[in-house]
């Protein structure tokens, strides 16, 4: 009779889209989805917590609380419920960044309901990134679109806080603008940058980028960890 192995690691219950299953302990939800046979086609892209497409909704056994988080991230418990949300169909205002002015009207005209966040900080709480939503947000309907865009700088647009949201807005797609508007017209302008892009343009490195793409990989590896770090922004 044939021996059973033992597994190799010790298996845990959770319930995935509603169906009970076995799955490794410390796993992640996406290694869980994936140890129990679903081929993840939407709702994965970086693994490593950078990209926001793999939202998702669990409930932890014993806990009332709905709770969100990123797929690739969060650790499976026992008893877990997890659903996974493949996108937010939310809303996307189009606009031409060259016609815009960094200013509330900004948002007054493409994300009006911006206005009508009631400061519940729902979006805050369960922000994967710890980000301060609700935060950036009040900065925005005060104008402080400099703030915003600093509080924001890490959202990787999972989409989780908008679900959240009683004011129903889309507070990742509002955030972008922020940023957007900030690096335009906002931000200092870094100097060197253009002067060493206008060096490039004027070929001063063709000699250089002509020598590095006959390089193999293991001569570019070397040369790059053994490069002189050697450049100021001003
Ligand atoms: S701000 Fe919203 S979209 Fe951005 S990471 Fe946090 S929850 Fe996700
Ligand atoms: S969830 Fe919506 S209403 Fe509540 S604080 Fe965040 S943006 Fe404002
Ligand atoms: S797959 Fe990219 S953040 Fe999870």
């Amino acid at each position: 009779m044939p021996q059973t192995e033992a597994p190799k690691h010790k298996l845990i219950p959770v319930y995935i889209m509603g169906q009970k299953h076995m799955v490794p302990e410390g796993s992640t939800i996406m290694g869980a989805l994936e140890y129990v046979g679903y081929q993840l086609k939407r709702g994965v892209g970086c693994r490593e917590g950078f990209c926001g497409a793999c939202a998702t909704v669990y409930r932890v056994e014993g806990d009332y609380k709905l709770r969100g988080g990123l797929a690739c991230q969060t650790v499976v418990e026992p008893g877990m419920y997890i659903v996974q949300i493949p996108f937010a169909p939310a809303e996307k205002a189009v606009y031409d960044l060259d016609e815009l002015k960094p200013d509330i009207s900004v948002f007054q005209r493409y994300y009006p309901e911006l206005f009508r966040c009631v400061a519940c900080n729902s979006c805050t709480k369960i922000c994967p990134q710890e980000i301060e939503v609700m935060d950036y947000i009040q900065a925005l309907i005060r104008g402080d679109i400099a703030l915003a865009a600093d509080l924001s700088f890490d959202c990787i647009m999972c989409g989780l806080c908008a679900m959240r949201c009683p004011a129903e807005m889309a507070q990742y797609n509002i955030a972008i603008l922020a940023r957007r508007l900030y690096g335009k017209y906002l931000a200092p302008k870094a100097e060197f940058f253009r002067t060493r892009l206008k060096e490039i343009r004027e070929g001063k490195f063709d000699e250089e980028i002509a020598r590095l793409m006959k390089m193999s990989r293991e001569e570019l590896d070397k040369a790059y960890y053994s490069r002189k770090i050697d450049f100021k922004i001003t």
